[in-house]
């Protein structure tokens, strides 16, 4: 697996991350412990040296999991987590003050068993203090070296200016995939301005690229994806068009659908890095081999002129999670 660097801050990652999220949170029970050990060694084995979790995730649960399994090998791996909800609770709202930051980063450093975090990202803008405090907060985290690097999730250009202005962000994350592209024109110029890197979240939209996911497809009743109006069963029959578009795509490169998808992520721009999640060794496997896939420029035309023929329907997030996207 090739690597990549995420912005000019130094921080160097492999191609293609691991999501840990759905380990624990999000997409229905969580995974026996010694089960997401094996997936998240496997991933190393493979050349993965970029983890993803978060206090949310479980919440705690997940970089617990991560700690242990990244153990034999921490200091090969860059771990990167994220803080700024109300007891890391999406559903309590955000908590960005500064002695949340403080107190989640001391929490999060026990529950991954580690004395820094690699990259420490605000999980959603706090309207309520100002991104300088926030960025003054990491700043002042990573002189006392139990930080590393600076990153913001699904923020605006705004925040991202401000932010960067206080200290060096190395990674912007947020949602980006062949079925969710506003980054492109909102985001990605600024980035390439200050010289930020990109970590595409739901590389996968979900699962549903990978053609896994139809209108008949039942989720645990503890799924996320249950709330979200682009899988609501009317909108997973509008969409099927785009996974059979993405089916002869693949077929002509001789991959899969989830393949083609990573893929195409990864010729968008040098500096960036997706994140697939799975909670099976095969999936990870196969996802894992996007990184030898080269899609061309006359591919990437041919992937451009079939989507322009398609309208992608459904909301990406209920309404009053909507809300919390900065603007
Ligand atoms: N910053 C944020 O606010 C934010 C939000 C969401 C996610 N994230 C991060 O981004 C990571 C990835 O995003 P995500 O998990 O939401 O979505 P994703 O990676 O787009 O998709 C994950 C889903 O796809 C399925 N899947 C994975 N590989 C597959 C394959 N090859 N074939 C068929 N199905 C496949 C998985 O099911 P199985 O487990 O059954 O394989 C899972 O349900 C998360 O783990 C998390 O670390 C961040």
């Amino acid at each position: 697996m090739h690597k990549r660097k995420l912005g000019n801050t130094g921080l160097e990652v492999s191609a293609i991350g691991l999501g840990c999220m759905g380990l624990s949170f999000g997409y229905g029970p969580a995974v026996e412990q010694q089960a997401g050990i094996a997936l998240i060694r496997r991933a190393f084995e493979l050349g993965v040296t970029f983890f993803d979790t978060a206090e949310a995730y479980g919440p705690g649960a997940n970089e617990e999991l991560l700690g242990a399994a990244v153990q034999p090998f921490r200091d090969q791996v860059v771990i990167a987590t994220k803080f700024g909800f109300v007891d890391g609770v999406p559903t309590k709202g955000v908590d960005s003050r500064p002695e949340t930051i403080r107190a989640v980063a001391d929490a999060s450093l026990k529950r991954l068993k580690t004395d820094h975090i690699d990259l420490f990202y605000q999980h959603r803008v706090d309207p309520d203090v100002p991104m300088e405090e926030v960025a003054g907060t990491v700043k002042r985290l990573i002189e006392e070296g139990k930080v590393r690097h600076f990153g913001l999730s699904e923020a605006g250009e705004q925040s991202i200016r401000r932010a960067h202005a206080v200290h060096p962000v190395a990674a912007l994350q947020s949602e980006y995939s062949l079925w969710w592209r506003e980054p492109e024109h909102k985001v990605f110029p600024t980035l390439d301005e200050l010289g930020i890197g990109f970590v595409p979240f739901s590389p996968l939209g979900k699962g549903f690229l990978t053609g896994a996911i139809d209108k008949d497809t039942s989720f645990d009743s503890s799924d996320f994806r249950n709330v979200v109006p682009r899988f609501s069963e009317e909108n997973r029959k509008a969409n099927a068009g785009l996974v059979e578009v993405l089916g002869s795509i693949a077929d002509g490169k001789g991959a899969t659908r989830a393949q083609i998808a990573i893929a195409w992520l990864l010729a968008q721009k040098p500096s960036i890095a997706p994140i697939p999640g799975t909670t099976k060794i095969s999936r990870l496997e196969e996802n894992l081999g996007a990184a030898a896939i080269s899609l061309s420029a006359d591919d990437l035309t041919a992937i451009e002129a079939a989507l322009a023929q398609i309208t992608i329907v459904g909301e990406r997030y209920p309404a009053h999670l909507q809300q919390r996207v900065d603007k």
